[in-house]
């Protein structure tokens, strides 16, 4: 199969933030890089959207050209994905001559065939900043909702479009003032003109999601307004006509057909002018829009209807998987009042790919979502280190250990059978999901594959069986190093990076095809160097961010302090010295688990069996919020063992293990080399 991906042109007016990420630009880039690891023929196209007045209202703001304003955002937008490794084929900008050719070429298109007519309009102009002003330079109450704020065109509480003179009590957003109304000549789209086409197409569609194609089909069953796509501005591409001088091409006109012209560079670039041709000439090609749902009347019906009226037979939107919005701490993103993470910023501070797994986890698929620090960071640390990451470091460090270094492929047994058989069912799952645009639940699933993983290394103690059947433990690795491999495979679309890096450490070359996650493993796999993978997140770090937040978004208000000292002001403070003495008196010990079960009747309650070296011990602890009894069973544990027994729930405690505590977290504490039991702590 062919396919075309393209994510929205970012308007080159502003930084990238999290928000744009996770609707437009992240899910894109998982299904291209999923789309070639399954063989297909793919590009994946991208560029700025470089006209439309903000862009030149900041470019006079600031007394600099608009070219100036665009080529600065546009490195900054190239910098972002680069840092969050988001690759496209082509990364164009709609400013270049060549686009500026394409768009002309389909405004005549448009306009020899009659879609296209002039029409003198009543239009607001700005008798202080001497302009006319668009859309969104216009605000007022919604015509249709009543919202205040509501943009000249369209709103964003309704989210439906409307003719500018509509908007009751207007203002200029430059300025603040009640513009005026003058008459103007502009050009409009015919959309009446494309009703049936549009419907038949549409109707067709049923794989869509919902909220694009039932929210089309309703609006093509009212009436179809005609479009302004031309406006009284500069800046922008000119109406090809000579009655024209002074207007261009309403932006909205012309960004989508940067699609078609960022593939045209492409195409130059690589040295095959003509290969733009066997994507958009080709009614077979699966064009593939991602937008954000802000974007939908426009990809799945202006754009259609543009693309209807053309000359050349261009292909038609394959599919529009518009996602939902972000929120930020339950906030509505905006730059405006400095809500926001910029992908630069995030990127200086932590690694790209827990930005990649986070959005993934937490995409807007079909509802808004939120990104709030607190549960990022309990998805990296949770997630990411406990899970994936504890699988991968215990069995490549247990080869390392036991076996030199070296994993046999072993015939499955029939525990490991059955484990293999359910990891594969799930891999199946997360292939079609894939398609399906779906990756928050395959995050998930491949996060249960790792759950499987730790699972079957806890039940089959390969730290015993090492010891009377080494090739059982062998058993449990090879087991294991599949699974390992297995998820390798199927998280490279969403951590690029690290699973090149988890790759290598199992000696294979970096992953090039999706039916490598259940093809046959070398039969003897040498284990590199295990290094971390993943990191966590400390709360200090945590506290930072949200501290930045409130300061930049309202310095105000927000404490003088910097990040870093209201972190430190969030740890508890420190307790009164103690005596050497004082301390040696407690007889810290590490202690083996043997067995564990949930206390009945409590939530939070753990009766765990362990040994201490010189006997067995029984002791009640509160860690069931946050471990299952099989994450405890076999596992090497601090405790104290002098402290007074005492009865719980109907239970002798004979001691105290050590966890460390925060207000909604809680971890064991284990000794970071191996230690037998009864080893003393001091
Ligand atoms: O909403 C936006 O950010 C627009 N710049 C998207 C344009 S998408 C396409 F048409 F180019
Ligand atoms: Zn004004």
């Amino acid at each position: 199969m062919k396919y075309l991906v393209t994510s929205a042109l970012p308007y080159a007016n502003g930084k990238l933030h999290v928000g744009h990420l996770a609707g437009a630009y992240l899910p894109a880039d998982i299904f291209v890089r999923y789309l070639r690891l399954k063989g297909e023929d793919v590009i994946y196209i991208c560029g700025t959207d470089e006209h439309g007045t903000p862009i030149s209202v900041n470019a006079d703001a600031e007394g600099v050209t608009p070219e100036e304003i665009v080529q600065r955002y546009h490195d900054l937008i190239k910098e972002g994905f680069d840092g969050i490794s988001i690759e496209f084929d082509n990364f164009s900008g709609t400013a270049r001559p060549p686009h500026h050719i394409l768009s002309q070429d389909f405004f005549t298109n448009l306009y020899e065939q009659g879609h296209v007519e002039p029409k003198d309009t009543m239009q607001f102009f700005c008798e202080h900043d001497r302009r006319f002003l668009p859309d969104r330079y216009v605000e007022g109450t919604c015509p249709k909702c009543g919202a205040d704020g509501a943009r000249g065109d369209q709103c964003d509480k309704c989210g439906q479009i409307y003719d500018t003179n509509a908007l009751v009590e207007p203002r200029c957003k430059i300025c603040g003032n009640m513009p005026v109304i003058l008459l103007t000549r502009h050009w409009f789209l015919h959309l009446e003109h494309y009703r049936r086409r549009l419907k038949d197409w549409l109707e067709q569609k049923t794989g869509w999601k919902e909220s694009v194609r039932s929210f089309i089909l309703n609006l093509l069953d009212q009436e179809l307004v005609e479009r302004s796509i031309t406006r009284d501005l500069s800046w922008g591409v000119p109406v090809p006509l000579p009655e024209a001088e002074g207007k261009v091409l309403y932006v909205w006109f012309d960004a989508p057909i940067g699609y078609i012209s960022a593939t045209v560079e492409w195409a130059e670039r690589i040295g095959e002018p003509e290969r733009w041709k066997d994507y958009w000439l080709d009614p077979g090609t699966r064009l593939v829009h991602f937008i954000g749902k802000d974007n939908i009347i426009f990809h799945a019906m202006i754009w259609p209807a543009m693309l209807m009226g053309q000359r050349l037979p261009y292909c038609l939107p394959y599919d529009i998987p518009a996602n939902e919005f972000m929120n930020l701490e339950g906030q509505k993103i905006s730059t405006s009042r400095n809500w926001a993470i910029c992908v630069d910023e995030f990127v200086r501070d932590f690694d790209g790919e827990y930005l990649r797994y986070y959005l993934a986890v937490n995409a807007p698929e079909s509802k808004d979502t939120d990104f709030a620090w607190k549960d990022f960071q309990h998805k990296v640390n949770g997630e990411l280190n406990n899970v994936l990451g504890n699988l991968i470091n215990r069995v490549l460090v247990f080869a390392h250990k036991h076996f030199g270094g070296v994993i046999r492929g072993l015939i499955p047994d029939a525990e490991a059978g059955a484990v293999l058989k359910e990891a594969t069912g799930l891999y199946h799952e997360i292939d079609a999901a894939y398609r399906q645009y779906q990756v928050r639940k395959n995050t998930r699933q491949i996060m249960d594959i790792a759950r499987l993983g730790n699972k079957y290394f806890d039940e089959t103690k390969p730290w015993q069986s090492v010891r009377h059947d080494p090739e059982k433990a062998m058993q449990t690795l090879s087991t294991c190093l599949q699974l390992i491999n297995m998820i390798a495979v199927a998280l490279t679309p969403i951590l690029p990076k690290s699973m090149d890096k988890l790759r290598a450490m199992i000696s294979l070359p970096a992953v090039s095809s999706w039916a490598e996650g259940l093809g046959d493993l070398p039969v003897e796999v040498r284990i590199g160097e295990v290094t971390t993978l993943f990191n966590k997140v400390e709360d200090a770090a945590i506290a930072v961010q949200l501290a930045k937040l409130q300061l930049q978004s309202n310095p105000e208000t927000a404490s003088p302090e910097t990040g870093q000292a209201a972190a430190y002001a969030t740890v508890p403070p420190l307790k009164d010295a103690i005596s050497y003495d004082d301390f040696a008196r407690m007889d810290i010990r590490i202690a083996y688990v043997i067995a564990a079960e949930r206390v009945p009747k409590t939530d939070k309650l753990m009766h765990l069996k362990v040994d201490i070296g010189s006997e067995q011990r029984e002791l009640v602890a509160g860690v069931a919020e946050y471990y299952d009894p099989l994450d405890l069973i076999g596992k090497k544990i601090v405790m104290l063992v002098n402290l007074e027994p005492r009865k719980i729930r109907g239970i002798l405690s004979q001691g105290m293990i050590l966890c460390a505590n925060e207000e909604n977290d809680l971890a064991l504490l284990s000794p970071v080399k191996d230690m037998p039991p009864g080893t003393v702590i001091y």
